[in-house]
């Protein structure tokens, strides 16, 4: 067996499972969960029938470089929402099935394993898992920058030592972040892309929760837009990774799309050729369609904002909840350990957040996730309200 597998941590999920064994939760509350960033907001009619419409798909095989029909409706989304024009459909667009899968493959395909010395993957922390478990298994070692409420969960990249840049052969960055919900900044990328050209690194910047906003007027911004803002107009050195799963509400239809230097795209698109990773081309269509269709995203937008409207009130009269930049997720500090929060949240009061430490990983003697709980606002308005009142008479038991 491959030995790095035995590298691996296991998921956060998997550690509430052994966080919560036998603990009887409080059989008086009905189980809300908000543990998992899974969106539940119902699938939108349009892209029920644009599937019931292409199953005829079903009976060929697809390119793994997607359709033109479904590469075009990408192209004219990055027009329309980050301003790219001119970005070329066949060379600089490729579709995935979801950003995860993308995430992790772009580390088997970036990474050169006998670079001396052994090669980094800087990662933020604390950060979605695929990042560490796709440099492991690349081969590189994650060196973990710490999102602090210190540094305004944006990270000190300045601070990061010059050795580990040497090395280090691709930075993940994610912008909204899961789980702070931070942006990163024009002036940010700037220092990025100078240090990937410096030293000559690839970024893959993970935009899955780019839609979910809340001030209809100011989008976030996108690692392309700002590539292109300084000059960038090939994205040198460059990836972004984008996903229907949270903007679309169809996380089971895995469909995402990467973009950015053509060069890394031609090197990306020949490993998953091999690797077998072509988007099923009734899921192409329907994907077309959701990428060319804005009003079922903006009434999921407005769908979160309502939440975060509703619950961070009920929140804040028992502990200071701050609203993020973007995103579903809600970041908190607790009182006590997060570990021993989440589980008394749940022995009390039957509802599940998720620890932050189980987000994080001990880097420069601290865990950035600890002390933290992040809660996903998937549930139904009501869900979540009622979580809220629960979430605030607990943490003012305290
Ligand atoms: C930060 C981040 N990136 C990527 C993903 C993967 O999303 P998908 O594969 O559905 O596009 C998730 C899923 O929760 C996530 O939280």
């Amino acid at each position: 067996m491959n030995p790095d597998l035995s590298l691996l941590q296991p998921y956060p999920f998997e550690r509430m499972r052994s966080l919560f064994n036998g603990v009887v939760p409080s059989s008086s509350h009905r189980p809300i969960q908000m543990h998992i960033g899974e969106p539940k907001h119902p699938t939108p009619e349009l892209l029920l029938k644009a599937v019931r419409d292409s199953t005829a798909g079903l009976a060929s095989y697809p390119a793994t470089s997607g359709s033109e029909n479904l590469r075009s409706a990408i192209r004219d989304w990055l027009v329309l929402r980050h301003d790219l024009a001119n970005i070329d459909p066949t060379n600089e667009i490729l579709p995935v099935n979801g950003s995860r899968e993308a995430l992790f493959a772009i580390a088997q395909v970036v990474i050169r394993r006998s670079a001396k010395p052994p090669p980094i993957v800087v990662c933020p922390n604390p950060f979605y898992q695929i990042y560490e478990g796709a440099a492991i298994l690349a081969g590189a070692v994650p060196y973990f920058v710490n999102m602090t409420a210190a540094n305004n969960f944006a990270g000190d990249y300045e601070a990061v030592p010059e050795t580990i840049w040497q090395a280090t052969q691709l930075l993940y960055v994610c912008s909204p972040a899961n789980p702070t919900g931070r942006i990163t900044t024009s002036k940010q990328w700037e220092t990025l892309f100078r240090l990937s050209d410096k030293y000559d690194f690839v970024i893959a910047s993970d935009e899955c929760y780019s839609e979910l906003y809340f001030d209809g007027n100011d989008p976030p911004l996108g690692a392309l837009a700002a590539a292109r803002s300084f000059g960038r107009h090939n994205f040198e050195r460059l990836i972004v990774f984008s996903s229907l799963s949270k903007r679309s509400n169809v996380p089971g239809m895995r469909s995402g799309f990467v973009a950015g230097d053509k060069r890394i795209l031609k090197d990306f698109l020949l490993y998953r050729t091999y690797h077998g990773s072509a988007m099923s081309p009734t899921f192409q269509t329907a994907s077309a369609v959701a990428w060319r269709d804005e009003s079922h995203v903006s009434l999921n937008r407005h769908q979160y904002s309502e939440k975060f409207a509703r619950v961070v009130p009920l929140l804040r009269e028992a502990l200071p909840v701050s609203i993020p930049d973007a995103s579903f997720y809600l970041w908190i500090k607790t009182p006590i350990e997060d570990t021993e929060f989440a589980r008394e949240l749940y022995r009390r009061y039957n509802l599940t957040v998720l620890p932050g430490s189980f987000l994080g990983r001990t880097h420069g003697g601290e865990n950035p996730g600890a002390g933290y709980i992040r809660m996903a606002l998937v549930a139904t308005l009501d869900e979540c309200e009622e979580a809220a009142r629960r979430f605030a008479e607990f943490a003012k038991s305290l």
